[in-house]
């Protein structure tokens, strides 16, 4: 049998830093009512000219030195984002440009800010299939780009940053099961109304019925920790880490008396990230495998909620 396992990370947060008491002054809010709300303190926003493959980029070099590999070597890019720099060519082929492995095959898919579980899932399995042998997945978003920064109800969320992983064939997981979901039925709570098919209107930005949201991602990751768990075979104990999607500190929290793990085995960066949508969990991830809370052989749920909605998770021995 083959399995794809971890073996780099990386992730890459844009220079310039947003607080809370920045936008105090742009919107009518507090940094009160934001750290209570929703556990954020500051984000990272690209700078004018920076895009989605510009921090992807960073991320995808720093996962590929971590796994000791030339960029040459990666056979497989999986690049989820909400945010492409182009209509096309997609965010994955741009950046097989430029880390020069070229001929492999490349591709973004949108799913919102459960991309980095749907790119992981798809690269898990060719990886398993033997059609690749090194892949890079990535999750990168320039959020900023489609933020309405006059609307309190998302400005103070969504933020930029990128993350990645290499998976490399090994004998043993690894990747132990991945678990994706969608539900278009609730797309009119969460979504950003310019398109090409539909119509660009740069104007429109991210709109969310926020409490709406958060009800139904408390139920749907809540749902997905224990299909993940089941379909395992394992007890909620056997976990050493969570690793969720960075949206809300609270939702985060409940994910975790769900699976009835502390707060201090749970990887939290949304105070710093606020909310990356696709990148949130590789730059979670990397930052608790650099900080070395996260350690070779622990046993990780990875898991993510977004638009659509998607959402989607993944036990994964690192
Ligand atoms: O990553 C994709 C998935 N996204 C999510 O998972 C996000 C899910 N939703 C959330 O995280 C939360 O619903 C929010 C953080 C967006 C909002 O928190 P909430 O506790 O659900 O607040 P709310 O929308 O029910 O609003 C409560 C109050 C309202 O005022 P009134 O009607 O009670 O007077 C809002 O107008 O807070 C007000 N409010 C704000 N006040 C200060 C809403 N946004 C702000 C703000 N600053 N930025």
């Amino acid at each position: 049998m083959i399995y794809s396992r971890i073996a780099g990370t990386g992730s890459y947060l844009p220079a310039k830093i947003i607080t809370n008491q920045d936008l105090e002054k742009l919107v009518d809010t507090t940094d009160e009512w934001i750290r209570t709300r929703t556990g954020i303190e500051r984000r990272h926003v690209a700078a004018e000219g920076e895009t989605t493959v510009d921090l992807a980029e960073h991320a995808a070099r720093r996962a590929i030195e971590a796994a000791g590999i030339a960029p040459a070597e990666i056979d497989f890019i999986a690049f989820g984002t909400t945010t492409p720099d182009l209509v096309f060519p997609n965010c994955g082929t741009l950046l097989q440009q430029r880390l020069g492995c070229r001929g492999v095959p490349a591709f973004s898919l949108e799913t919102a800010c459960a991309g980095f579980m749907y790119a992981l899932s798809i690269a898990d399995k060719y990886v398993r299939c033997g059609e690749a042998r090194r892949a890079l997945v990535i999750g990168a978003e320039t959020l900023s780009r489609i933020t309405d920064w006059s609307d309190r109800a998302t400005a103070v969320l969504f933020a930029d940053g990128a993350g990645a992983v290499v998976l490399e064939a090994a004998a043993s997981p690894g990747v132990l099961s991945t678990h994706l979901h969608s539900d278009g039925e609730y797309k009119d709570l969460l979504y950003c109304g310019s398109g090409v098919s539909k119509g660009f209107d740069a104007k429109l930005a991210i709109s969310m019925t926020g409490s709406e949201v958060f009800k139904i991602a408390v139920t749907k990751l809540g749902q997905v920790v224990d299909e993940t768990l089941s379909a395992n075979g394992l007890e909620r104990s056997s976990l050493d880490w969570l690793v969720p999607h960075q949206a809300n500190i609270r939702i985060i929290q409940a994910t975790a008396r769900k699976l009835e793990i502390p707060m201090e085995r749970v990887i939290v960066t949304v105070q710093d990230h606020g909310n990356t949508s696709a990148a949130s969990v590789p730059m979670a991830l990397d930052v608790a495998v650099r900080e070395g809370r996260i350690r070779r052989g622990e046993l990780l749920l990875l898991e993510a909620f977004g638009g659509g909605f998607t959402w989607g998770s993944a036990l994964v021995r690192y």
